[in-house]
């Protein structure tokens, strides 16, 4: 599924929607989590030219994947086995993170959301999209897709955490029975 041509063409749309929301500052250095088989990082190196792109997944043969499928030579983008809860950057580091459909895989997701928080900078953008138990946890979905089946996000779960973690969230599309496609902003100023 995540490999189709469906899916690299529904990615194009998503990414253009993402651009028309929101930009990034020149010489952006930008994340993605759980980058899959490489398809939204080249098209975030296209839309986005961003100074640097770095894209990891938890999954060695995404990667090897997504090597061969980015074509030789892109500049400033590097690709490794990563895990989202355990981000190599310092606090503050990024002006970007992208998620495609990767925070409802993560067990602990609100773990990866803090990390996902602690490596932007103030004003830094969560581009996300994320899909609710609804559209993954129906009879259906369960005998064709792997998710893990406890502790799972519903949209006020989502939007409660992205509150608390100090994110302004712009949605852009959403229905609680599927999910979501939005950015959220981590505050500049710390509440209090
Ligand atoms: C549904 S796929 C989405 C892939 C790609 N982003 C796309 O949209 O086509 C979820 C991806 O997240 C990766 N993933 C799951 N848990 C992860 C984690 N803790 N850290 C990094 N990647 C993770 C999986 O290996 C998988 O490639």
């Amino acid at each position: 599924m995540v490999n189709s041509p469906v899916r690299v063409a529904v990615q194009r749309l998503l990414v253009r929607w993402f651009k028309e929301k929101a930009s990034l500052p020149p010489g952006a250095k930008v994340l993605e989590v759980g980058c899959g088989r490489g398809a939204g990082a080249a098209m975030l190196l296209k839309e986005f030219a961003p100074a640097t792109l770095h894209a990891l997944d938890l999954d060695l043969t995404m990667i090897r994947q997504a090597k061969a499928y980015l074509p030789p030579g892109q500049n400033g983008i590097f690709l490794y086995v990563g895990d989202l809860l355990h981000l190599p950057y310092p606090n503050a580091a990024l002006d970007a993170v992208f998620g495609f459909g990767v925070l409802h895989h993560v067990p602990d997701w609100r773990a990866g959301l803090a990390e996902i928080t602690r490596v932007l900078k103030p004003g830094g953008r969560y581009f996300l999209e994320e899909f609710y138990p609804p559209l993954y946890q129906n009879f259906i979905a369960r005998r064709i897709f792997l998710h893990p089946e406890e502790n799972r996000f519903h949209r006020a779960d989502l939007h409660q955490a992205l509150e608390a973690a100090g994110f302004e969230t712009q949605t852009i599309m959403e229905h609680s029975s599927v999910g979501i496609l939005g950015v959220a902003v981590k505050e500049v100023a710390p509440r209090g």
